[in-house]
């Protein structure tokens, strides 16, 4: 099964994308991961991406559409995936289209999950991960059990996105409406598109993805 989360920054894609990827055993392929591994290698698409990155902006299409056509590719994605950042611009969606029927392979569900402006700015600016494993928290909305202890490996190590403050937050969400959002009727028209209300409980949300998806 291969699947699509759409969604304006903060909506929960991440954080839904890793459920998924427990429950339905398919691997979560985010874009904006596999461009901060890259930045942080120091490799030459990195080198592009970071300052793109670090301003809210999108990387542009052809280098992001190469990134994730070879993603594709690789073993673990052979039970199937799920999108997550990708794709952002109605190129990016026809590529992805194109690419995908020269790989014998189609798009099972585009799930697009809801979220306020207002609202994400609060759960973007109060995010941070486990450095250890990628497991994601939230100061107010999902600590872990033991305060700084990560639930999933136990590392005590966090880190938090360069691109997770208010100034940046604000140009990711005008990059979204501008770029992203005109995806939403792309798929809409297509008739695969079916929509979630991620303002609800982190659970109730993967409780509706799952009730969705079957
Ligand atoms: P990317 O990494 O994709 O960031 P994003 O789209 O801005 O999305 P986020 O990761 O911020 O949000 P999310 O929806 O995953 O939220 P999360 O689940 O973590 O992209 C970063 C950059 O890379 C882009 O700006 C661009 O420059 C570049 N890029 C990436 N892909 C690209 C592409 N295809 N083309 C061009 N450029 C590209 O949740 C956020 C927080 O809220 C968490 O702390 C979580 O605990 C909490 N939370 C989640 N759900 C709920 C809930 N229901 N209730 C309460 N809290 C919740």
């Amino acid at each position: 099964m291969n699947l699509i989360l759409l969604g304006p920054p903060g909506a929960g894609k991440g954080t839904q994308a890793k459920r998924l990827e427990d429950i339905y055993g398919i691997v979560q392929l985010s874009t904006g991961d596999m461009l901060r591994a890259e930045v942080g290698s120091g490799s030459d698409l990195g080198k592009q991406a970071k300052g793109i990155m670090e301003s809210g902006g999108l990387v542009p299409d052809d280098l992001i559409i190469n990134m994730i056509s070879g993603r594709i590719d690789q073993d673990d994605c052979k039970n199937g995936f799920i999108l997550d950042g990708f794709p952002r611009t109605v190129p990016q969606a026809d590529a992805l289209g194109a690419m995908l029927s020269d790989k014998g392979l189609k798009i099972d569900y585009v799930i697009a999950i809801e979220a306020d402006s207002d609202a994400v700015v609060t759960r973007i600016t109060g995010r941070y991960t486990c450095s250890s494993c990628g497991a994601g928290y939230h100061d107010e909305f999902q600590k872990p059990e033991q305060d700084g202890v990560c639930d999933k490996c136990g590392s005590t190590d966090f880190t938090r996105r360069a691109d997770d403050n208010a100034e940046t937050v604000r140009n990711r969400l005008a990059a979204y409406e501008e770029q992203t959002a005109p995806i939403i009727a792309y798929y809409g028209e297509k008739g695969t598109l079916k929509t979630v209300d991620g303002m609800a409980d982190i659970d109730v949300v993967t409780a509706k993805l799952k009730e969705l998806i079957g």
